[in-house]
C-alpha cells in the first residue's frame, strides 16, 4: 500500500509522554548527522516533515509521525556528538536509552550508519547493547550517493566481516540515499511485512 499519509504528532523527551494507542512504531537511530531525519522525509515523501540540518545535533527530542493512521515512524536524537558537552551527551543518552528499553510499541529500530566510514566503535557497541537487551534492529547504510558502487560493496563486506566477529548472524541490512531516493521501497516493504504479521 505504501505511505499515503504522514503527519507530525508530538515531540518530547519523556518516553511516558509518547502517544498511547498501542500502534506499532519504527524508530531511527545513529550518530548525529548520519541522515535519520532526511530518511524519514524520503520515506514519507515530505521534504520537511522531520527537521534536518547540515550541522550535527539537530534532532534533540523523540518525534512521532503517524503514518497511514495506523503506525508510527519515530525520529530520535543522534548519539556521539562531541560538541554537546558531557552533560548534553548524557541527557541525550538517557532519552535514547529510556525510549529503546521502555517503549513497548517499538517494533523495530533502524540503526543508521554512514556507508563511507569504517566500522566505528560507538555504533558496534550500541548494536551489542541492543543485542543484550533483545531489541530487534536492522542496519541502514546511508548516503550511498557519496561513494561509488565498488567502494560501497567493499565497505559493506568489511562491515559484515567485523560484525560476524561478534554476532552469529547479521541483522537485515538496507542501503539508502535520501538524496537520490534510493532504498525507499525496500524499507517500506520491510515495515509493511512486519505490520501484516502483527495484525494476522
Ligand atoms: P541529527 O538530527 O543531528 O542527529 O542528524 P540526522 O541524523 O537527523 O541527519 P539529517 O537528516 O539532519 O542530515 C544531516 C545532513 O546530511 C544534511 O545536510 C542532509 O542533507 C545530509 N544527508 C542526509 N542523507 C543524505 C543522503 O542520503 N545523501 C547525501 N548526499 N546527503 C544526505
Ligand atoms: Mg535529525
Amino acid at each position: 500500500m505504501g505511505i499515503t499519509k504522514a503527519e507530525f504528532v508530538i515531540s518530547n523527551t519523556d518516553v511516558k509522554k509518547c502517544p498511547g494507542g498501542n500502534l506499532p512504531e519504527y524508530a531511527f537511530i545513529g550518530r548525529s548527522n548520519v541522515g535519520k531525519s532526511s530518511l524519514i522525509n524520503m520515506l514519507t515523501d515530505r521534504k520537511q516533515l522531520a527537521k534536518t540540518s547540515q550541522k550535527p545535533g539537530k534532532t534533540q527530542l523523540i518525534n512521532h509521525f503517524m503514518i497511514n493512521d495506523a503506525w508510527y515512524l519515530v525520529d530520535l536524537p543522534g548519539y556521539g556528538y562531541a560538541q554537546r558537552g558531557k552533560e548534553g551527551r548524557e541527557t541525550i543518552r538517557r532519552i535514547i536509552e529510556d525510549y529503546v528499553l521502555d517503549r513497548h510499541e517499538l517494533t523495530n529500530l533502524f540503526v543508521l550508519i554512514d556507508c563511507r566510514h569504517e566500522p566505528q566503535k560507538i555504533d558496534l557497541e550500541f548494536m551489542e547493547w541492543l543485542g543484550e537487551n533483545a531489541v530487534p534492529f536492522a542496519i541502514v547504510f546511508t548516503k550511498t550517493d557519496k561513494i561509488g558502487k565498488g567502494r560501497l560493496q567493499a565497505n559493506l563486506q568489511a562491515y559484515s566481516d567485523k560484525m560476524l566477529e561478534v554476532w552469529e548472524e547479521l541483522p537485515p541490512i538496507f542501503t539508502t540515499s535520501s538524496e537520490k531516493r534510493e532504498g525507499r521501497d525496500e524499507i517500506i516493504h520491510f515495515i509493511e511485512d512486519i505490520n501484516r504479521r502483527l495484525m494476522s
